[in-house]
């Protein structure tokens, strides 16, 4: 299968099982509903989900293991980019080809919607039956989300990216900023990958560790690059938006051309990290380099 197919592949499953719990909802506050489904489903790459089933894949774990964690990395990913487009963050008005969750529904529709994808995420995970021999994993599956979510993740690297606003950061900073913000939630999406076997050496681990952190990073590197060299429409988000709010990025940083280099040298180092593990990594090797590649 190409990586295409696979992508696929993943993206239709992940989908349909958002939709499914999603739907599944009752309707307690109609409106609040539709801002969550309309958040989540309309649109998006499902890079996170991906990630998720690729690694259990890789490593011989059973995808149906693998269906709670990809649901609920893309209902945390969901609600970060509603949050991100808000006034009072990035202020943005299109997201994914659509008028943002804020645009649509009011700010406080939007505020709260992200709040709830937030917890159902957390719910979806914790109601998941892997079976008694998973459940220290599963626990721990809820710890690396917390994690990669918060205070020690997105929301850490989001209140560092507002205050990187406006200002001049050493390449060291931006890092920082771009680590937390992006790439530990792809580090989470790895890890959980990881969590739907118990049969994970160190040497394994280490170098999947290496694979994400270099992803993670790369993944947000390009996201400053496109915002440059793309257009709103393939983006589906306005184009030039962190020109316009004068954000710290890497192009800004170190020039395009070197940003796009830059960019593709983590990929690289991504991809030989899984190089000499006993698995099947292609599909994840070429996934790090379409990270480098993709056009939105
Ligand atoms: C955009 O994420 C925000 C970043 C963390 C860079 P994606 O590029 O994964 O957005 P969707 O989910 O495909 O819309
Ligand atoms: C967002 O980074 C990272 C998140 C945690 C959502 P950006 O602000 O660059 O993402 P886009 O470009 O709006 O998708
Ligand atoms: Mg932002
Ligand atoms: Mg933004
Ligand atoms: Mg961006």
């Amino acid at each position: 299968m190409t990586l295409k197919e696979v992508l696929t592949e993943y993206q239709n499953r992940v989908n349909d099982r958002l939709k499914q719990a999603i739907d599944n909802l009752p309707v307690v506050a109609p409106k609040l509903k539709e801002a969550m489904s309309y958040g989540t489903l309309l649109g998006g790459k499902r890079v996170r989900p991906f990630l998720v089933y690729a690694t259990a894949k890789t490593v011989g774990a059973d995808l149906s293991i693998a269906d709670a964690p990809a649901v609920a990395i893309e209902c945390v990913h969901a609600y970060s980019l509603i949050h991100d487009d808000l006034p009072a963050m990035d202020d943005d008005d299109l997201r994914r080809g659509h008028p943002t969750v804020h645009k649509k529904y009011g700010e406080a529709t939007g505020v709260l919607s992200g709040d709830a994808l937030q917890a159902f995420a957390f719910e979806v995970l914790a109601r998941a039956d892997f079976g008694q021999s998973m459940i220290s994993n599963q626990l721990e599956m809820l710890r690396v989300l917390a994690v990669g979510s918060g205070y020690q993740g997105m929301c850490g690297g989001q209140e560092l990216d507002i205050e990187a606003e406006n200002r001049q950061v050493s390449q060291k900073e931006l890092e920082t900023v771009h680590q937390y913000k992006t790439g530990a939630l792809i580090e989470s999406a790895v890890d959980l990958g990881l969590l739907c076997t118990n049969h994970i050496d160190e040497n394994t681990r280490k170098a999947f560790r290496t694979y994400s952190h270099c992803i993670g990073l790369a993944f947000q590197v390009w996201d400053d690059v496109l915002d440059i060299i793309s257009d709103t429409e393939t983006l589906g988000k306005p184009q030039g938006s962190d020109i316009d709010s004068n954000k710290s990025t890497y192009p800004k940083l170190m020039g395009l051309d070197k940003a796009r280099e830059y960019a593709k040298s983590l990929a690289v180092t991504a991809v030989d990290a899984l190089k000499p593990l006993p698995y099947d990594t292609s599909v994840l090797r070429e996934f790090a380099m379409y990270i480098v590649e993709r056009d939105h």
